[in-house]
């Protein structure tokens, strides 16, 4: 049976979902995070691990480069990707908030907005009915509305630290963020018993 394709992300949730895949029975004995590598297979030869930028895994499930993504909702919801979601893994859990100096900036009729999340920014706000202009950011977005370059962000917040540490603070909570299982769709209709198989275990260690 030739190996299911499993895109995994890089970064904070790397290690919570190795060592679930580890329970379930899966071993990567070479893998390692610092690395240059970025494929890995199991010892058993049954994942084939593709070791790629979170941002990135539904793009790999959506195009069937993987028959598997294992990445937080966050990235799912900005990729707008076509997949399956199929499993909640209880891990990497954070929000996505909407965050600013003070309330009163919330107030305002036209928002300039930074993220590294812009569709799922332009979205909310859209819904709202409330203008805004959407800078892409790629990472430090607290500093935007501190130099006076965003009225507010949209991002995920885990400990509150960052915000803390930056004097934001949480204007509105828009959804709960944790790390999921997806899928590719015609990779679970030719290999509905070994990606459900796949699935099952690991249904079964999280239980
Ligand atoms: C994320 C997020 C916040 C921070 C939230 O950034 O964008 O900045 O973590 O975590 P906290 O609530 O625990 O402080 P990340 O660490 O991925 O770095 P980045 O800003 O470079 O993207």
């Amino acid at each position: 049976m030739h190996p299911i394709t499993l895109a995994l992300a890089k970064g904070r949730t790397t290690d919570s979902t190795l060592r679930l895949l580890n329970k379930v029975g899966y071993f990567f004995e070479d893998f390692d995070e610092n690395s240059r590598k970025l494929v890995f297979f199991d010892v058993n030869q049954e994942i084939k691990l593709l070791f790629v930028k979170a941002v990135d895994v539904p793009t790999y499930v959506e195009k069937g480069a993987a028959d598997i993504g294992i990445v937080g909702k966050d990235n799912i919801l900005e990729s707008g990707a076509d997949v399956y979601e199929m499993l909640d893994l209880h891990e990497g859990k954070c929000k996505f908030v909407v965050a600013g100096k003070n309330r009163e900036t919330f107030a305002l009729k036209n928002l300039t907005v930074a993220s590294k999340y812009p569709s799922v920014a332009a979205n909310f706000f859209q819904k709202q009915g409330i203008n805004t202009e959407t800078i892409k950011l790629n990472g430090s977005v607290e500093l935007a509305p501190l130099i006076g370059m965003a009225d507010v962000i949209v991002d995920i917040v885990e400990t509150g630290r960052t915000l803390r540490e930056n004097g934001l603070v949480i204007l509105e909570e828009l959804e709960e963020i944790s790390t999921r299982l997806i899928t590719n769709k015609a990779s679970f209709a030719t290999k509905t018993e070994q990606i459900e198989g796949f699935i099952h275990k690991l249904q079964q260690v999280l239980e």
